[in-house]
């Protein structure tokens, strides 16, 4: 089992008093703090070699490139992708996401097509689908949800036809905390031969992920929350597609040659990285990696769904406490407290130092799905401990106080 309260001390901005109170940081879903490796590693490439990279024949330039390339190599061994050449850094799983949904799927989709996606999405897994499918003329469907939180698949068959083209689902569920069972989507979606896209933005940071043990045809997620800087993301994809696609955005270190009229296209992955790239960020990435693989990501995983059982079963003696989503979850509570408007609920227990998420996470169809303009979220990583959700608890249990809630 992990020791978080020595990973703690690796944290410095976790060193502080909010409001009075030592700080409690149950946020790490929206975004996860830095470890002191990371900060160091972009301190360093600015304070010793900030330089472009690709381009620059100065030894500047050349370990600012030698330093990028190996951030892509620690992405690639992170998630097993067979090569680095399969790796895109993007601004985060959103861009990521967004990257498939123009360079592959408006030169892929015609009306008619199926694109088979989930309720339980967050907006950056849906949007770009509502846009593709108005572009192309192609028709977004929907898993259907169980009553738990769960997605069904028991009607697979139906839902994953020849008219599907690409499933694009969640691994992990920033709401309800689902683990959503990819094995039977992919086999279902191979049937057919259509694609795969997993939102992996909940889930690389929090549990091993292995594309080639998914056979998953594309991988998006952010960087922010796992511990690397805000500014880098990433997509995974398989290299026969990639190379397929058309480039997403035009510029800079993206071309092999350029004409007035017509240009030809860099090498993967670089193609799909015009301009210059987030490099000191990718740097921070290669180095939050190194930080996760030092503790080890099953361990990780192990330990967060035991601290969220604690929280749960903690949570659960609360007198009018629903939380919501499967048993079976990820490390993260979503819950509402009576009728205490989540906002006004999330003000108290800042007040007590402790910080949580409130409001609908972006994800509106699952707070239309659960029937509640919004929720509370407590989401753990590595940093956190029981005495967390027992100060979690307790500041609860003053916000019930406060507004004399008695259900
Ligand atoms: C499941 C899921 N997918 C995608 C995203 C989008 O991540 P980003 O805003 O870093 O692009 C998030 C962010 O909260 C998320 O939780």
């Amino acid at each position: 089992m992990i020791n978080a309260r020595a990973i703690r001390r690796d944290f410095p901005v976790l060193d502080q008093r909010v409001n009075g109170r030592p700080l409690v940081y149950l946020d790490s879903a929206a975004t996860a703090q830095k470890p002191r490796p990371v900060i160091e590693a972009v301190r360093r490439f600015y304070e010793e070699y900030n330089a472009n990279v690709h381009r620059a024949i100065h030894a500047l330039g050349e370990r600012a490139t030698a330093e990028y390339e190996e951030a892509r190599r620690h992405v690639a061994r992170f998630i097993n992708a067979p090569s680095e050449r399969t790796i895109v850094f993007t601004k985060n799983a959103t861009e990521a996401i967004n990257l498939v949904a123009y360079s592959w799927a408006r030169g892929n989709l015609k009306p008619g097509d199926e694109i088979l996606t989930s309720p339980i999405e967050h907006h950056s897994n849906l949007v770009p689908w509502q846009l593709a499918a108005r572009a192309t003329g192609a028709v977004l469907r929907f898993f259907d949800v169980t009553e738990e939180g769960q997605l069904r698949l028991d009607n697979l068959e139906e839902l994953v036809n020849e008219r599907t083209r690409l499933v694009a689902v969640t691994q992990l569920s920033n709401v309800l905390g689902t683990m959503v069972p990819l094995d039977p989507i992919v086999a279902a979606a191979r049937r057919v031969a259509a694609l795969v896209l997993v939102d992996g933005a909940q889930s690389v940071p929090h549990m091993p992920v292995d594309v080639q043990a998914l056979d998953c045809d594309f991988l998006a997620f952010s960087g922010h929350k796992m511990g690397a800087p805000t500014g880098i993301g990433v997509l995974y994809g398989r290299e026969e597609l990639l190379a397929a696609m058309d480039p997403f955005l035009g510029g800079g270190d993206m071309i092999s040659a350029v004409r007035l009229h017509e240009s030809e296209w860099a090498d993967l992955p670089y193609k799909f990285e015009a301009g210059t790239p987030p490099i000191a960020e990718a740097i921070g990435l290669g180095a939050a990696i190194e930080y996760l693989n030092g503790i080890g990501m099953d361990r990780v995983h192990a330990y967060e769904r035991q601290l969220t059982a604690y929280a749960r079963e903690q949570l659960e003696r609360l007198l009018g406490v629903v939380i919501y989503g499967p048993r079976e979850r990820g490390g993260l509570l979503t819950f509402n407290v009576g009728d205490i408007h989540p906002h006004d609920l999330a003000t108290v227990l800042d007040h007590h130092g402790v910080a949580v998420r409130a409001g609908h996470h972006c994800a509106q169809p699952v707070m239309d799905w659960l029937g509640v303009p919004a929720t509370a979220r407590a989401s753990f990583w590595i940093y956190n401990t029981e005495e967390d959700v027992d100060r979690l608890v307790e500041a609860l249990s003053a916000a019930k106080e406060f507004f004399g809630h008695v259900p």
